[in-house]
């Protein structure tokens, strides 16, 4: 018989035509129906039952084999970014302001590439598929929603698997970090309340534009001073809104910003000690901050004894000088969501490839992915379910 590899390399041009209808009709976040539509055509074709999973967009499909055994998830994000796409190629995004800019179409096509794979041996598969494509994973949003309406249950799913490309690896190689891959992703939203008056007057006003500023600045002692050196955490704000005139003291300041971290505890601690922070200087500076942080996503967590088991199928595909490690990212993933409730590996697919250009990082106008890395993607999520299964049985 022939290896998931060698088969994904005979299958490779129907991974690129699925790859390229898809880039050439990018939809962004909970609209992708189009694409929802082709998935199931196609999951349809190859005998993969379609779940109603209670979402109107995304799809899961369930393949059973014909022996009992454990229920595996393999799951691929299919949404666009609201990106106006500046390659110039055949497959170029034909929907103005829309864009595959992360590569999910590659995901989504090397899923439905391991679909064919896995039905072709469905009778020697010892266990259940279930294929599940999310929506919305750019706004932090499917997965949650895919959680809520039990995509993990019935059947009751024992693992999952899930990627992501990554530019920076070449094609051909993939990255299997144990521990942590992505960062955890929080939302603060922070209003300084002071009393405006005359710029000129100042000791009549209690100024929240200074003390904003000091609170900005403080914040970053978090970071530098009360965070182990050793561990990682970004506090960056991105919005900053305060005053409409030159010389009028403003009555409050608005600020939103994004906290990083890869340490679960330290993301615990992240509210309480930037919160003793902000209002430390705010009362010393006779002003009221309200600081509202909100969780959006956990660190997506590769737990070591599953990931260290993850080695032995990834060497079938990549070779053992294909497996490699690399460094974190602190971009974050929903996927984390889903390894918050069962044991689960993420992966970065090298999708880079110097030689011919593709060079540019994610959500980049000019984003790109070797369409060879379809073969690996596909081959390699096949392989882990299948091998889990053998090794479960
Ligand atoms: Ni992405």
């Amino acid at each position: 018989m022939k290896t998931f590899i060698e088969r994904a390399t005979e299958i490779q041009q129907d991974m690129i035509g699925f790859r390229r209808k898809l880039h050439k009709d990018p939809e962004i976040s909970f609209k992708e129906y189009r694409t929802t539509e082709m998935i199931k055509q196609i999951l349809i074709r190859f005998g993969v039952e379609i779940v109603e999973w209670g979402g109107e967009t995304g799809v899961v499909g369930l393949l059973k084999g014909a022996l009992s055994g454990p229920v595996i998830a393999l799951r691929a994000d299919i949404d666009a970014l609201p990106i106006q796409e500046e390659n110039d190629c055949v497959y170029r995004s034909q929907n103005s302001g829309a864009m595959h800019a992360c590569g999910h179409d590659i995901h989504t096509a090397g899923l439905l590439g391991a679909v064919i794979l896995l039905a072709e041996r469905r009778n020697s598969l010892s266990g259940t598929v279930k294929f599940i494509f999310q929506p919305a994973e750019e706004i932090n949003a499917g997965a949650k929603l895919m959680l809520e309406k039990g995509v993990l249950d019935n059947p009751a799913v024992s693992v999952i698997f899930g990627l992501h490309n990554m530019p920076s690896i070449p094609c051909g190689k993939v990255c299997l970090k144990p521990g942590g891959l992505m960062a955890a992703v929080d939302t603060t939203f922070l209003t300084i309340n002071g009393v405006g008056g005359h710029g000129a007057i100042p000791h009549r006003t209690h100024d929240p534009i200074t003390a904003t500023a000091a609170i900005i600045q403080g914040l970053q002692t978090v970071v530098s001073r009360q965070v182990d050196p050793l561990d990682s955490a970004v506090i960056s704000f991105g919005t900053i809104h305060g005053g409409d005139a030159n010389n009028v003291i403003p009555e409050k300041v608005e600020l939103t910003g994004t906290v990083r971290t890869f340490n679960p505890t330290l993301q615990a601690q992240m509210p309480e000690r930037m919160r003793s922070v902000i209002d430390g200087i705010a009362a010393a500076m006779q002003t009221e901050a309200k600081f509202i942080y909100r969780k959006d996503l956990p660190v997506v967590f590769n737990p070591p004894e599953l990931a260290e088991w993850c080695r032995g199928p990834l060497e079938k595909v990549f070779g053992s000088e294909g497996v490699i490690n690399f460094s974190p990212s602190m971009g974050g993933e929903d996927f984390a969501c889903f390894q918050e409730r069962i044991p689960g590996v993420f992966l970065f697919l090298g999708v880079g490839n110097e030689a011919k250009g593709i060079v540019n990082q994610w959500h980049n106008p000019r984003f790109d992915a070797d369409e060879d890395s379809l073969r690996y993607g596909a081959a390699a999520l096949a392989q882990l379910a299948y091998d889990y299964m053998e090794n479960r049985r």
